[in-house]
């Protein structure tokens, strides 16, 4: 969302009101795929603002030219991350992006998806919140076509750097699918106005949602942290 400076403000204002409810005095929070961190600044004021105190890190695995890590601390490298107890992992607008290059939403994508996901995944506490800010794209094929298309298209232009990529937009079974693999389980999903330049052609994008998330503990988990 680098293109268009204050547009990215107002998305990121918009968007903070969304994920600041969900976030609780103390919070330890990984802005997983946190971008310029610009997003992580907005929520930590807010967040103050309501006299809850929380910490936030971002990853990123691209370096920005321009970025806000005076204000934040953004790695570029999972190895550098801090291993510390993240209470909440926030993933906005990054699952789409996880896919490899030059794929179509396969199973291959599926797969690339689920092995960048799993990296977020195993990084936070048992009981952590995992908020995924992202799009749902209809199940008509046609439908589906269309609005891929679209949003591949408009974060080609929003993200020139993963211009090669292959953005996997899921359908809410796809969704549920990628969930169920990881083992978690679905608190709520809630519906996210369209944003800003969003609304210019929200009948032709997929949906934008907000999906909470937690480990499901009565399976088995694929934590890398004991369990209680
Ligand atoms: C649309 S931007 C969103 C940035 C930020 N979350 C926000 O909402 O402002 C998508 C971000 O995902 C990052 N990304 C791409 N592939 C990723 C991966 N495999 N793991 C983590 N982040 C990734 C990109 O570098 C990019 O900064």
């Amino acid at each position: 969302m680098m293109f268009f400076p204050s547009l990215n403000r107002r998305r990121n204002r918009a968007l903070v009101g969304y994920l600041e409810p969900y976030m609780k005095d103390r919070d330890v929070v990984l802005d997983y795929g946190c971008g310029d961190g610009e997003l992580m600044i907005h929520l930590q004021r807010a967040c103050g603002e309501n006299r809850k105190a929380i910490k936030v890190t971002g990853y990123d695995p691209v370096e920005r030219a321009v970025s806000f890590r005076r204000w934040v601390t953004i790695f570029n490298s999972l190895v550098r991350l801090p291993k510390i107890s993240y209470s909440v992992c926030l993933l906005v607008d990054v699952v789409h992006h996880m896919g490899e290059r030059s794929q179509t939403v396969s199973s291959d994508v599926y797969d690339s998806v689920g092995e960048e996901f799993g990296k977020a995944i195993s990084l936070i506490t048992p009981h952590a919140r995992i908020l995924i800010k992202d799009y749902v794209i209809s199940p008509s094929p046609f439908l589906a076509f269309s609005q891929r298309s679209f949003l591949a298209f408009k974060d080609s232009i929003t993200n020139p750097k993963e211009v090669n990529k292959s953005f996997a937009y899921f359908t809410l079974h796809q969704w549920y699918q990628l969930f169920s693999k990881f083992n978690l389980r679905l608190i709520t999903v809630q519906d996210v106005p369209y944003l800003p330049l969003e609304r210019v052609y929200q009948s032709i994008a997929g949906k934008p949602v907000l999906f909470l998330l937690e480990r499901n503990h009565s399976r088995p988990s694929r934590s890398c942290f004991p369990q209680p």
